[in-house]
Order: C-alpha cells, then structure tokens, then sequence
C-alpha cells in the first residue's frame, strides 16, 4: 500500500513512473468526451472518500472525475460536517473510514492531521494540499513541463512571491528530478530551511534572490501563486500585498526571462495582483494545461497507490 503525502517521501523512480503513466492516460482519452470512461477501468468497485477542510475548484473536480473516468466511484465530503478532530480522533477516523472505502483523498490545514490519518488508515492516503505543501499540483506542474519543453532536468525555475506550500514542494520537487530554483521574494516569506535545505542536499541549486529582475535572468520557467493562501488570516492581506508588490510577474519581468520560458500558477490566481493578465493569458502561459494535467497526473497517482 502507497500512501502519497508528498513528493520527498516518494522514489523518484516511482515519480517519473507516474508521470508516465500521465501521459499514457492522457494520450488515450484524446478526442473523446469528458464523461466518457477510459478504455481501462482499474478502479472498478473501488470507492474513494475526498475529504475537504478548505475550498477547493479544481483538487475536488479533477479527483472526482479521475475516479469515475476509472471505474471507480467517489464521495466528497466537507471536513466540517464530518466529526474529523471535533467529536472523534483523527486516529478513529481513519479506522473508520477504511472499514468502507478504499482510498481516501484529504485537503487540510495542518499536516499532522494528514499523517495521523495515514499512520491509522489501512487504505491509502493522499495529501490534497496541506498549510505546508501541495504535492498533487507539483506531478500536474512537471508533467505539463516535461509536455512543451521536455525534462526538466538541469533547468531553472524561479519562484516568485510568497515562499508558501506550493513553493514548498517545488523545492521538493527539485530534489527529485533535478532542477535548480531560485527564490525571490521578500525575507519574510522565505520558503522554510527545511525546504531548501532538502533541495540542496541533493545537489540542486538554490538561489535566494531580492531582485526580481536578477532572479529571472536565465529563467527556464517562472512560477507564482497567491499573495494570500487559505491558511493566512485575512487581516495580513494588506501588509503582505505591500511586501509582495515588487514580485509581480508582469510582462516585464517575463522578457528578462528566457525568451521561451513558460509561466505557470496553480490556480486561482488573482490577475493583475500576483499576476498580469497580460502574462496569464499570454504566449508563455501554460497554467490551463497545468489544470487539466490535474485530472491526469491525480489519475496515475490513484493507481500507483492501489497498485492496479
Ligand atoms: N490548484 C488547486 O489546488 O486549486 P483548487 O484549490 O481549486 O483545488
Ligand atoms: N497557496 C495556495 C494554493 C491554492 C491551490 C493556498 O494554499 O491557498
């Protein structure tokens, strides 16, 4: 059984393999409907909880869809009409819930409700975003690379703004299939040691750079993502808006990039704040491709944890 709570705590052979797979998926559905089932239907009788604490848009879609797409069949459920840590442990939670479903999918604030469900869970577990780290959309985001410009390996992506869990498992990510990243963005929201500290330990390039302009120079891709994350309180938003305004990815900024460097977000992003709509919808951007390699990357992911 395979438990995905993060992209460190993956094999990078098991990594590629499921991007792969992605991309195998993904190639089989081309031209036919979205409700369309795969040809496939490796989640047949196979029934997956996915568990929100927060909003979602595209997590909660693109795992539904995935499931149903494979045979399977899926519940969405909201944290807060569930007892989750209110009336009961997560631990007696996760007991529970393996008694009647085969996969559980969990977006929640703090990351030892995550593993806590995982250690107690006899199912697999996946991390639909957590405060510190967003593992799913990174599989999307470097299959999407790896889709308009190949490997990623040896490149450099720039991470511009809040040094937030997206962030977080970019640098990850780095790790594992070797690019370099470098940061730029105001001190206080640098990406934390433990991040990068990972990162450079296996061998990647990790660049912490105040100049936006300076950070970009080179730049392979360029990523950013909202000022302010589900997890912040809403009253820092003017104060993190004023230290976050210099790292705008405006066109700008993009032409000291590479000059076929690709722009991605995670969505939802807040244009004409983190991001121009210029660059979002512009040439570079390949943030709606990231959004549907959700569906296909989750799908390969959902497999590799049940093993079908
Ligand atoms: N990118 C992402 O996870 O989007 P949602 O919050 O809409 O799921
Ligand atoms: N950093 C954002 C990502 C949303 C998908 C958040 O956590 O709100």
């Amino acid at each position: 059984m395979n438990h995905f709570l993060d992209i460190h705590t993956t094999s990078g052979a098991d990594l590629h393999a499921i991007i792969d797979q992605a991309k195998v998926m993904k190639q089989a559905r081309q031209g036919r409907p979205k409700g369309m089932a795969d040809d496939e239907q490796p989640l047949a009788g196979q029934m997956v909880a996915l568990i929100f604490e927060k909003p979602s848009t595209r997590t909660r879609i693109s795992f539904d869809v995935g499931v149903r797409q494979m045979g399977g069949q899926s519940m969405v459920l909201s944290g807060k009409d569930m007892q989750l840590g209110h009336g009961e442990t997560i631990a007696d939670t996760a007991r529970v819930m393996s008694r009647y479903v085969d996969l559980i999918m969990i977006r929640t604030f703090d990351e030892a409700v995550l593993h806590e469900m995982a250690e107690y869970a006899s199912v697999p577990v996946i991390n639909g975003l957590t405060d510190r780290t967003h593992p799913c959309q990174i599989m999307a985001d470097i299959q999407t690379y790896e889709e308009h410009r190949g490997s990623i390996k040896g490149k450099k992506v720039v991470w511009a703004g809040d040094g937030n869990n997206v962030c977080a498992s970019f640098l990850h990510a780095a790790a594992k299939f070797g690019f370099d990243l470098t940061f730029t963005g105001p001190s206080q929201l640098d990406p934390e040691d433990e991040f990068v500290g990972l990162a450079r330990q296996a061998g990647s390039k990790v660049v912490i750079e105040r100049d936006a302009v300076k950070a970009v120079e080179g730049a392979d891709l360029v990523v950013a993502d909202t000022w302010v994350s589900m997890h912040d309180s809403q009253s820092s938003k003017e104060r993190r808006h004023n230290m976050l305004r210099p790292y705008q990815v405006n066109e700008e900024l993009m032409s000291h990039a590479k000059p076929d460097a690709l722009f991605m977000h995670c969505l939802p992003a807040h244009r004409e704040e983190e991001v121009t709509s210029a660059v979002m919808d512009g040439p570079q951007s390949v943030i709606f491709d990231e959004a549907e390699n959700r569906l296909h990357a989750q799908k390969a992911v959902m497999r590799w944890c049940l093993g079908v």
